[in-house]
């Protein structure tokens, strides 16, 4: 999100343009907690994690009052336009905003990639080279202890992350809230895997699909396998983002800019094919994303 900011401030400070920064999402817009950006508020923070301006949730933001005192705060401020980056629920609060008047352009930030209308959201990819270097690691304990690891990662509802990343990790199986599942096959599957000379499993499950923790001990009640767990929380969000991501938010930051000057706002800019491209609001949050089931077919075959 730090390259994103770092892009929105100097593209719009390169036209012109004077920058304030809300703090904490929409809770600083109801508040008022936000500073004047300068070039400089946006040095050294393209390979930072997290956000410069700090985030929160603000369900207070469903309230009209609040939504009422933030257009105070937007008007006091003189604000013309607003990059809102985020996910879903930040982009439900962006249409509520133009409802009243505000021009808003939105960036899609989230390690879910559960956005539709962009082919990645800023986040997702740190978080799935994150999680794939966690499973390179437990690997290397599961092959010498001849273990099944369950490894639980985030998404929300999404099972991007697991796919992606169990596919990159080589994971023996990928349970995915998108793709139903049979826990009798998985537990087939590492069998016939014990049989060719496999020396580990590890499965990779999506917290939208089942709990790691579940999975396990349903594995142990089949098995006499050695089972253990590892929830990766927290850890997939944070560190170094990735080259692709730092270019992504770039662009999308700096295309958001470029949307609010040709007066263009109600609508997100996303990733489509290579391209960046402009969705209305609406229409992305009624699309459905279409999940890539050929790469969990392709997952399945190569973990054969
Ligand atoms: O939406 C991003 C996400 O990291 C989800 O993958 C996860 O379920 C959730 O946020 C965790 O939220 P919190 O940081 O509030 O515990």
């Amino acid at each position: 999100m730090n390259a994103a900011i770092r892009a929105v401030v100097r593209k719009a400070i390169y036209h012109g343009l004077e920058v304030i920064g809300i703090q904490r999402g929409y809770h600083g817009l109801i508040y008022g907690e936000y500073e004047k950006m300068h070039l400089g508020s946006v040095a050294d923070i393209i390979h930072r994690g997290g956000t410069v301006l700090r985030t929160a949730r603000a369900p207070e933001f469903l309230e009209p009052e609040s939504r009422n005192q933030s257009l105070q705060v937007i008007r006091e401020t003189g604000i013309d336009g607003l990059i809102v980056i985020g996910g879903d629920g930040s982009f439900r609060g962006a249409v509520e905003l133009e409802k009243l008047g505000v021009a808003v352009v939105g960036v899609p930030g989230t390690i879910d990639n559960d956005i539709a209308c962009t082919d990645y959201t800023i986040g997702f990819d740190t978080a799935v080279n994150n999680v794939t270097d966690a499973i390179n690691k437990v690997r290397d304990t599961a092959t010498s202890h001849e273990r099944v690891y369950v490894i639980e990662v985030m998404g929300r509802t999404s099972g991007y992350i697991a796919l992606k990343a169990g596919l990159a990790g080589g994971a023996e199986s990928i349970l995915l809230p998108e793709i139903p599942f049979d826990l009798q096959e998985v537990i087939e599957r590492m069998r016939r895997g014990v049989k060719r000379g496999k020396l580990h499993s590890i499965i990779l499950v999506a917290e939208g699909a089942a709990s790691a923790l579940e999975i396990a001990e349903e594995i142990k009640a089949c098995t006499n396998m050695d089972v253990r767990v590892t929830i990766l929380g927290h850890l997939q969000r944070g560190g170094t983002p990735t080259a692709f991501d730092r270019i992504l938010a770039s662009r999308l930051g700096a295309a958001a800019v470029d949307l609010l000057r040709s007066g263009q706002h109600g609508c997100m800019v996303g990733l489509v094919g290579g391209e960046i491209k402009a969705t209305a609001f609406t229409k992305a949050l009624a699309t459905e994303k279409t999940f890539p089931k050929e790469l969990y077919e392709l997952a399945t075959i190569l973990a054969i």
